[in-house]
C-alpha cells in the first residue's frame, strides 16, 4: 500500500491495513540496527525537531537512533532549557522551530490532544510521542510488533493489560491497534484507576487480577503514575502490589508462554515484580530494541521522497 497520511497522532486513527503496513516496514529496518555501521541513507538531508515537553528516556533516545540511523539530523528542544519557560506558546515553538526548514516535529506533552493541535499550526509531519493520558501511537506499535515477533498472529490472543488503565496512554493506544488486529483485550486495574468511559473502548474491563491473567497470552503491565495522581487512588503502594502486582505465583494463571511486557519505566516490586521483569517470560527490552526499528519505520514512511503525503491527517 502507499502511506497517505501526513502526521501520526493515534492508532484510533488508523486502520487495520495501516498498522500492518507500518509492522511490515519495520521487519525491514530491524536489521540495520544489527550492522556494524548502523546508518542507511534514507532520510539524508532531511531534519526532525524533537520537543520533549515531559521527561522520557525510551521514547526521545528512540527516535533520535531512529532519525540517525536513517542519516536524518536532529534537534532536540526540552521544555526544562527551552523559551516555553519564558512563556512562550506552543504555536510559537512550533512555527519558529518550522521556520527553519525541518522536515517534521515528534511532541511529548502532558496535554492530551496537543499533538493534533499542533498539526493545525504547521505544514511538516507531527508525530505524537506521548500526550497526556490520550495516546502514545509508537509505544503500542513496537508492543504490538514485539507480539507479532514472539505469536506469529494476533487473531484470537487475550491480551490483559493491568494497571493504572485511567492515566495510560499505552493503554488507549494498545486497545485500539490490537482489537484492531484481532486480539481480545482485556484491563484491568482497581475500580479508581479504570477511567468512566472504558466501556466504550473495544476491550472487556475486570477489576480482579485473577480473570485478567487466567489463560492470557500476554499480559502488558503498566507503571502506577504517581506524578499524575492529585487524589489517593488507593489505600497504599503495599496493598496495590499484593492486588494487583504481577508476581511468580500469579503469572501461572496465564499460559505457560505467557509474554510479560512493560512500556517502561518500571515500578519494581509495585505492578510488576523483579523476578518476573527479569524472568525467562519477559520480553521488555526486546520491546526497547523494537522501538528503534519501529520509529525508523514511522519516520521513513511519514518522510518518504517519493510522492506527497497527502490526508491532512
Ligand atoms: N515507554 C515510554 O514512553 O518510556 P519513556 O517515558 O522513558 O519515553
Amino acid at each position: 500500500m502507499k502511506w497517505r497520511r501526513r502526521n501520526l497522532l493515534s492508532l484510533e486513527d488508523l486502520d487495520k491495513e495501516e498498522i500492518i503496513h507500518i509492522l511490515n516496514t519495520t521487519t525491514s529496518f530491524k536489521e540495520i540496527s544489527k550492522r556494524p555501521i548502523k546508518k542507511v541513507p534514507a532520510l539524508r538531508g532531511k531534519t526532525i525537531a524533537t520537543l520533549f515537553l515531559e521527561p522520557s528516556t525510551r521514547t526521545r533516545a528512540s527516535f533520535e537512533l531512529a532519525a540517525k540511523r536513517l542519516s536524518a539530523d536532529v534537534v532536540s528542544i526540552y521544555s526544562s532549557s527551552s523559551s516555553i519557560l519564558k512563556g512562550e506558546t506552543l504555536r510559537d515553538t512550533a512555527r519558529n522551530i518550522e521556520a527553519m526548514n525541518i522536515d517534521a516535529i515528534i511532541i511529548r506533552h502532558s496535554s492530551s490532544g496537543s499533538p493534533l493541535v499542533l498539526s493545525r499550526y504547521v505544514k511538516v509531519p507531527v508525530i505524537n510521542a506521548g500526550d497526556g493520558s490520550h495516546e502514545h501511537p509508537t509505544q503500542a506499535l513496537l508492543d504490538i510488533y514485539t507480539i507479532r515477533e514472539k505469536k506469529k498472529n494476533l487473531k484470537g490472543l487475550k491480551v490483559s493489560i493491568i494497571g493504572d488503565i485511567l492515566h495510560s496512554r499505552v493503554a488507549r493506544s494498545n486497545i485500539w491497534g490490537l482489537s484492531k488486529l484481532g486480539a481480545k483485550v482485556c484491563v484491568c486495574g482497581p475500580a479508581t484507576l479504570l477511567p468512566s468511559e472504558i466501556e466504550k473502548l473495544p476491550t472487556k474491563v475486570t477489576y480482579k487480577i485473577d480473570e485478567a491473567l487466567k489463560d492470557a497470552d500476554v499480559v502488558i503491565t503498566l507503571r502506577i503514575q504517581l506524578e499524575r495522581q492529585k487524589d489517593k487512588f488507593f489505600p497504599s503502594l503495599r496493598e496495590y502490589a499484593r492486588e494487583y502486582g504481577l508476581n511468580s505465583q500469579n503469572i501461572k494463571l496465564a499460559k505457560k508462554d505467557v509474554l510479560v511486557m512493560h512500556p517502561g519505566p518500571i515500578n519494581r516490586g509495585i505492578e510488576l515484580s523483579q523476578e518476573v521483569a527479569d524472568g525467562p517470560h519477559s520480553v521488555i527490552l526486546e520491546q526497547v530494541t523494537n522501538g528503534v526499528a519501529v520509529r525508523m519505520a514511522v519516520l521513513y514512511l511519514l518522510l518518504q521522497k517519493e510522492g506527497k503525503n497527502e490526508s491532512a491527517n
